[in-house]
């Protein structure tokens, strides 16, 4: 079998280097995962208004969601958080009440940024939220990326063994996270 695996970039840079990271992520990952992104930048800003009739991209959002076996997220850090535009996202996703499209979904963390922190900080907040959403987090490895761009190309390549086997093994264990949590609950 495969695995699809719905992607979130948290940038809406069109320079963003957690995109960079996405592609490595990919290319380095085991070849049973499919990987679809999820868009996130066309959303407009949620409102409960919305509950009763949600816009066709909101949608779109849940849809791709209910059509992924598990999610990943690759995000910047923001002010020691996540941006706003992925926690719109997720705000988005998690409703109407009642209709949480993250309950059970196996998902993954991780992120890139210039600075040797890699994200730590917008990573344990984006726990937090999708512990409160209820997705069945990988909570080990751990994945602080400390982005330079010697080590990555802009297409995904890896310049630094190390690195690439750290991926590797980041995206193995994602792998066997998805199958054991799929197991238990199947989507
Ligand atoms: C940042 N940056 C940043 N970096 C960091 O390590 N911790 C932080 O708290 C912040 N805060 C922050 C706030 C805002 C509003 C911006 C625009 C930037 C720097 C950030 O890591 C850098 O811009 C990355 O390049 C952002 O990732 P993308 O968009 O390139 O994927």
């Amino acid at each position: 079998p495969t695995y699809q695996v719905g992607y979130f970039v948290g940038s809406l840079s069109s320079t963003s280097i957690n995109r960079v990271l996405s592609k490595a992520l990919i290319r380095v990952a085991p070849d049973d995962l499919v990987f679809t992104e999820i868009p996130i930048g066309n959303l407009p800003l949620y409102s409960q208004d919305y509950d009763a009739d949600y816009p066709p991209e909101a949608t779109a959002l849940k849809d791709a969601i209910a059509a992924s076996d598990a999610v990943l997220f690759v995000t910047p850090e923001y002010n020691r958080s996540i941006p706003g535009a992925l926690k719109n996202a997720i705000d988005w996703a998690s409703r109407p009440w009642g209709h949480n499209s993250f309950d059970h979904i196996p998902a993954a963390v991780i992120g890139a940024s210039a600075g040797s922190i890699g994200t730590a900080l917008a990573q344990q907040s984006l726990r937090a939220v999708l512990s409160f959403c209820n997705a069945r987090q990988m909570t080990a490895p751990e994945a602080y990326i400390q982005y330079s761009p010697e080590v990555f190309g802009a297409d995904g390549d890896i310049g630094d063994a190390s690195t690439e086997e750290f991926l590797t093994g980041f995206m193995s264990e994602f792998r066997e996270h998805i199958q054991r949590v799929l197991t238990v609950l199947p989507r």
